[in-house]
């Protein structure tokens, strides 16, 4: 299964992909594109680095939501995408985008959903008081964060923690839960009825099969 995988930004979600795949721990998922609504964003130059195709695609030079995705798409079109990750994606996509790839849209989000949504999830879990915080790799509709989840993890808040110790905590378990998503889904593995998504168990003893 050929994924795009959409980035905004520093691409250390889409690192440990590409770290994965060179380690032969992605397949049958393969990334066969990365683009970015930001130029000149160090996902990007991930992306070079690895040998991958890095394409800019600027929201803000159109004039509309849907004219942004329709200049998108064409740029991914000579890549074949079969599925698309968004790794710290900072853009809403349609349902018109969507439903090109149904059930094959998920995104990652520093929070254990529905908690916490949107923008700067770990400052929100600090400024709540909360004790567990953590990880969601779900499923995307047009909603912010709403998507049927597919698999969390949990961090816990340590005393003294501000948002940007816990986010580097959060961001190591979505290092390696969003890879084990990526290769269960291109395997078949995971389905969904309503907001109920189910993981059928994998072949392997490895970490990344750990998600049931
Ligand atoms: C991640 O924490 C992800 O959950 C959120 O945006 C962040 C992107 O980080 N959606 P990076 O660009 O992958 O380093």
């Amino acid at each position: 299964m050929r994924f795009a995988v959409l980035v905004s930004g520093t691409g250390t979600n889409l690192q440990a992909l590409l770290d994965a795949e060179a380690a032969g721990q992605l397949a049958p998922a393969e990334i066969a594109a990365v683009a970015s609504n930001r130029p000149g964003v160090l996902a990007l130059e991930r992306a070079r680095v690895a040998g991958k195709p890095a394409i800019t695609v600027e929201h803000r030079g159109y004039p509309s939501r849907e004219a942004f995705e329709d200049a998108l798409l064409e740029a991914l079109a000579p890549h074949r995408i079969d599925a698309i990750v968004l790794a710290g994606f900072m853009r809403v996509l349609t349902p018109r985008f969507l439903d090109r790839f149904p059930l094959r849209v998920v995104n990652t989000h520093p929070s254990i959903l529905p908690a916490f949504p949107g923008h700067d999830a770990a400052a929100q879990a600090i400024a709540h008081g909360v004790k567990l915080s953590g990880c969601t790799v779900h499923l995307v509709d047009s909603g912010v964060d709403t998507g049927p989840i597919i698999a969390q993890r949990a961090v816990p808040i340590l005393s003294g923690d501000d948002a940007v110790a816990l986010q580097r905590r959060i961001q190591a378990e979505e290092h390696r839960l969003l890879p084990a998503v990526v290769r269960a889904l291109a395997a078949g593995r995971i389905s969904c009825e309503g907001r109920s998504v189910v993981i059928a168990p994998g072949d392997s003893s490895d970490d990344a099969d750990q998600l049931v």
